[in-house]
């Protein structure tokens, strides 16, 4: 059976980065189709939205999505952000984006005196509601009394999937679950968070439950990142936690990430954590290792476990041996890198 794979480069570095990570999959000899769709800010200056009427139809119709990333200077970007991935990740209900944060070696660390032992997280991003559920609005704009209102949504079926989505990952790993929340200052929503978090707690006996406030995890995370195992957060929370673990494992270029529905049909779609970089765009220097991470993530929830391992074996050899691109200390291109992964994956050198 063919796998078929909605490909979506997007803007700015996407293209870049999902050519190595396409060359990257290919030369692993799979069966497996692409279909390249061509949405992003061009896009936006043709037709007047991000993508086409029918795009969740077309994405819904492949069996994942391996995307790079949208947002350019030209369109503000709550418009190509709402008009492309967050809507996905709403209307597909990709619940959970799941974040490996873990430094390889041979990539240098921004913390002094700190290894491939000290960095090993898993973050676990609710990725539907929370701050980014699209709720509020504006009123008597230009006046002195002009309002906004950006409203944060908790459910209890949306937090309590999350949660113990993490705790199962918990439990396959090192069974600590560090869940991060701000219920001293606000009331309500963090607060439904943590009890969720105690009741799901009683059903998981192996794993180690930790509650922490968002602002002293983030400092933990510099100080200790090795006592943290998996992280589970609100949709802003995590979204600010990962960019900083992102910098602990090398830098924005090195970050991978699965919005996935576990249990469910529809297609998960497989992101590097990072922008569309428009600073370094067309420079050919962006780092492919997320992008090529993303795609080895992809594999792995496609049930290709050994295709996987073989991408993230090919990966993990070329960041300790190079060549590597100058955010991780290297002088190579975008290319030679993919190019590094690719022969080793084909046990070239
Ligand atoms: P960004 O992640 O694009 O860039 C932040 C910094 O990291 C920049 O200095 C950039 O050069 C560097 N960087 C990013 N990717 C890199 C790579 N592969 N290799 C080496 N360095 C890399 O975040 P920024 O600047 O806040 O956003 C740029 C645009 O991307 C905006 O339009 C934003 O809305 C959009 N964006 C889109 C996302 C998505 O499609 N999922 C996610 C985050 C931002
Ligand atoms: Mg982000």
């Amino acid at each position: 059976m063919t796998v078929r794979v909605a490909l979506l480069p997007g803007d700015g570095v996407g293209p870049e980065v999902i050519a190595e990570a396409r060359r990257v999959v290919d030369a692993l000899g799979l069966p497996l189709a692409w279909t390249e769709l061509p949405w992003g800010s061009a896009w936006y200056h043709e037709h007047g939205a991000m993508m086409p009427d029918d795009a969740l139809d077309v994405l819904g119709g492949h069996d994942a999505v391996l995307m790079g990333a949208i947002g350019d200077p030209s369109v503000p970007d709550d418009v190509s952000l709402w008009g492309s991935i967050l809507h996905i990740r709403q209307q597909l209900d990709l619940w959970a984006n799941v974040r490996p944060a873990r430094l390889l070696d041979g990539i240098p660390c921004p913390l002094a005196g700190r290894g491939p032992a000290d960095v090993d997280m898993l973050f676990v991003r609710e990725n539907t509601e929370g701050e980014y559920a699209g709720v509020g609005g504006r009123a008597h704009r230009g006046l002195t009394s002009e309002v906004a209102l950006e409203t944060s949504v908790f459910t209890r079926g949306a937090v309590e999937r999350v949660v113990r989505h993490a705790f199962a990952l918990a439990e396959a790993r090192r069974g600590v679950l560090t869940s991060a929340t701000k219920s001293n200052a606000s009331r309500y929503g963090y607060v439904l968070w943590d009890e969720v978090v105690e009741e799901a707690a009683a059903d998981h006996p192996g794993v180690r439950v930790e509650r922490v406030l968002v602002d002293a995890l983030a400092a933990r995370m510099v100080r200790d990142p090795a006592s943290l195992d998996v992280v589970v957060a609100s949709n802003l929370f995590a979204d600010i936690l990962t960019d900083l673990a992102a910098a602990l494992q090398g830098g924005m270029g090195m970050a991978a990430s699965a919005n996935v529905a576990p249990g469910g049909t529809v297609p998960g779609l497989f992101e590097p954590v990072h922008g569309s970089a428009p600073d370094i765009a067309g420079e050919g220097v962006a780092n492919p290792s997320g992008a090529i991470w993303s795609a080895a993530l992809m594999l792995e929830h496609l049930g290709e476990t050994d295709a996987a391992a073989a991408v993230m074996r090919a990966l993990e050899e070329v960041c300790r041996d190079g060549p590597r691109t100058r955010d991780v200390g290297g002088t190579s291109s975008t290319q030679a890198v993919g190019d590094a992964v690719v022969a080793r994956l084909s046990g070239r050198r």
